[in-house]
């Protein structure tokens, strides 16, 4: 007969448990909720009373709801108060030997038929559960931050878990309105495998300078949608907390380099930069616990010019595909007038047709008047002849994606554009000091790489060569500006800062496929509900398309040589099958019967 949960324990009541508990509360369970002091006691209770309260300001709980909820909770310091509950979900600190400790003493105080719960995101639950007499009365619970909001739970069996347990542990789930995936005891389970890599090489992006950290969280969340960027992210983790799971997921996950903690994280942690928690980490809040970011010291000055560049103002495209058409629509919209080039008269008729019907359905859709259109389409000009760009103030190419081909037009750019005169790739793979040395005007030269669609993505990278000049740097941020797009300024590495970050994740999601650990849907579950994103690894690859996906992935390998970036056999096999996504109805996924 299934288990009646009719009240539970949470031990420790930090950034997880103090929303753990809420979670139990709401769904009418008694709660008892257990620190190792009357401090953190006082400090965990505080915390859950302003989330609660913050529920009641924002009207998504009433005050009669809230005062109910609390009393169903019974806050108490020690493990003893846990002798009679059905079910303990520990949260303290991700240490083994901490761990173990408790479940020890969790297995004495606690009724024999008791389940035992770590909320652990990278120990292994398996060595956790033996430090009990019961451990096929042991399970992962592995809640999401904050506990409260995210959907997802990962259900965690180890080899000894009974099968009525796990089955007893879905049902609750479904009982607290929470969705699981049931796995096994692997380092980082699902989401953390997937998400640790990434969160650790946007710190070693910041360590390195690479870009800043309002331009790393702002290209990850314009660029892919993500509910927050990476290093806002780990402050609310916790940045001690995010240590622990890097270092454990680095010894027991096959000492992959990508997990070995960036020193600065530790630096952090020991100068007491944990995050919101502690009122500091990458960014500054207004005091410990809260959710709004100050300005200090590292905020960009709020005096960085604005306004139009004035000395822009007729910009040549080059190129007839998808980003061209897009961005010449940009560009005219937003007032500049457009010397398009194209290799031939029947190409440009194909790109203006394209930018018409994508400028009428703005006019459908009542983004844009009639005069609007008519005034963009007025403003730009077709040609077959990079002659006429001897007059642009600024060129962005968007041709193929071949160095030789973007080479040789950058050296006739050169001979034909005036002195001084803005020259951009849109380049999202090949190296943009090749195109720079092309030109023999290197320090004109800049990455603008655009998203596609152009005109709905608000994101535009500005990729700054180690020949570029301030001053190009400078106009070109101004323009995105102009254009009413985010400019993020990095570094001129592969991958930029989205696809350097995005595309490893992707490969990750794939190598777990192949080794069986998961499916792509629970995958994609736990990504979109346990991490917010907007589409989950394998929806996205099949969007993106697997040719595309894995050139980039060779790209980052073969500049970076990281052996975790290695493109998964599997995606090479699906490329090699034909098998290329969406635009031929199969990928991941199979679209021909949906
Ligand atoms: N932070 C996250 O985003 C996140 C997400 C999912 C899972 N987790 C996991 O949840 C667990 C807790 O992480 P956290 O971020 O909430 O940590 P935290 O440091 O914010 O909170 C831990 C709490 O445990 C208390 N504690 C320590 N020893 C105790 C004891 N002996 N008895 C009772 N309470 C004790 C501490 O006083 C503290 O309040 C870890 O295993 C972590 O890996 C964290």
């Amino acid at each position: 007969m299934a288990r009646e949960f009719g009240s539970v324990g949470v031990v420790g009541l930090g950034t997880m448990g103090a929303g753990i508990v809420e979670v139990f509360a709401r769904s009418g369970l008694s709660v008892t909720a257990v620190e190792i002091s009357d401090a953190a006691l006082h400090r965990g209770e505080s915390t859950m009373r302003g989330s609660l309260d913050r529920a009641v300001a924002k009207g998504k709980l009433s005050a009669e709801g809230r005062d109910a909820l609390l009393e169903r909770v019974t806050f108490a310091v020690g493990l003893d108060a846990l002798g009679d509950v059905d079910l303990v979900i520990e949260a303290v600190p991700e240490h083994l030997d901490l761990k173990q400790r408790i479940f020890a003493e969790l297995d004495k105080v606690c009724k024999p038929e008791a389940i035992l719960a770590t909320n652990t995101s990278s120990l292994s639950v398996t060595e956790i559960s033996v430090a009990t007499g019961r451990p096929n009365q042991v399970i992962g619970m592995h809640f999401f931050n904050p506990a409260p909001i995210m959907k997802l739970v990962e259900v965690v069996r180890t080899v000894v878990t009974s099968q009525d347990v796990v089955t007893d542990i879905e049902a609750l789930c479904e009982r607290l309105g929470k969705v699981d995936v049931t796995i096994t005891d692997r380092a980082g389970f699902i989401a953390n495998a997937l998400l640790f890599g990434y969160l650790n090489q946007a710190v070693s992006m910041v360590e390195a300078k690479y870009a800043t950290r309002e331009d790393i969280d702002a290209a990850m969340k314009l660029g892919c949608g993500l509910p927050m960027g990476p290093l806002a992210l780990m402050d609310l983790i916790g940045l001690d907390t995010a240590y622990e799971i890097l270092d454990t997921m680095y010894r027991r996950g096959g000492r992959d380099r990508r997990h070995a903690p960036v020193p600065l994280i530790k630096q952090m942690v020991t100068a007491g930069l944990l995050g919101r928690k502690s009122g500091r980490g990458f960014y500054t809040y207004e005091k410990p616990g809260s959710p709004v970011v100050v300005a200090d010291e590292l905020t960009p000055s709020s005096t960085a010019e604005h306004g139009r560049p004035t000395n822009i103002a007729k910009v040549g495209v080059v190129g007839s595909g998808t980003m061209a058409t897009g961005i010449i629509e940009v560009f005219a919209k937003a007032g500049f007038e457009v010397v398009s080039v194209t290799r031939g008269a029947e190409k440009s008729a194909k790109v203006c047709e394209r930018l018409k019907t994508s400028l009428n359905k703005g006019v459908v859709r009542g983004k844009l008047t009639e005069q609007d259109r008519d005034a963009a389409i007025g403003r730009v000009t077709w040609s077959a002849s990079l002659d006429h760009l001897s007059d642009v103030d600024l060129v962005v190419e968007a041709v193929v994606e071949e160095l030789s081909v973007k080479k040789a037009l950058f050296a006739s750019l050169d001979e034909i554009c005036k002195p001084g005169v803005v020259l951009a790739t849109t380049t999202s793979s090949l190296p943009v000091i090749e195109c720079a040395v092309a030109a023999e005007r290197p320090a004109d030269v800049v990455g603008l790489h655009f998203f596609n669609p152009a005109p709905v993505m608000g994101l535009v990278e500005v990729v700054r060569t180690i020949r570029t000049s301030d001053a190009t740097v400078q106009t070109a941020a101004a323009v995105c500006r102009a254009l009413a797009k985010h400019a993020v300024v990095c570094a001129d590495r592969s991958g930029f800062v989205v696809n350097a970050l995005l595309f490893p994740y992707l490969n990750d999601a794939v190598k777990m496929v192949e080794a069986s650990y998961s499916t792509a849907d629970d995958i994609d579950y736990a990504m979109k509900l346990g991490c917010g994103y907007p589409m989950g690894p394998f929806e996205l690859l099949d969007v993106v398309g697997l040719d595309v996906s894995l050139a980039i992935q060779r790209e980052l390998y073969l500049e970076l040589r990281e052996p975790g970036f290695a493109p998964a056999p599997l995606l090479e096999h699906l490329v090699t099958a034909g098998y290329l996504g969406r635009k031929v109805s199969r990928g991941f996924r199979d679209y021909s019967k949906r």
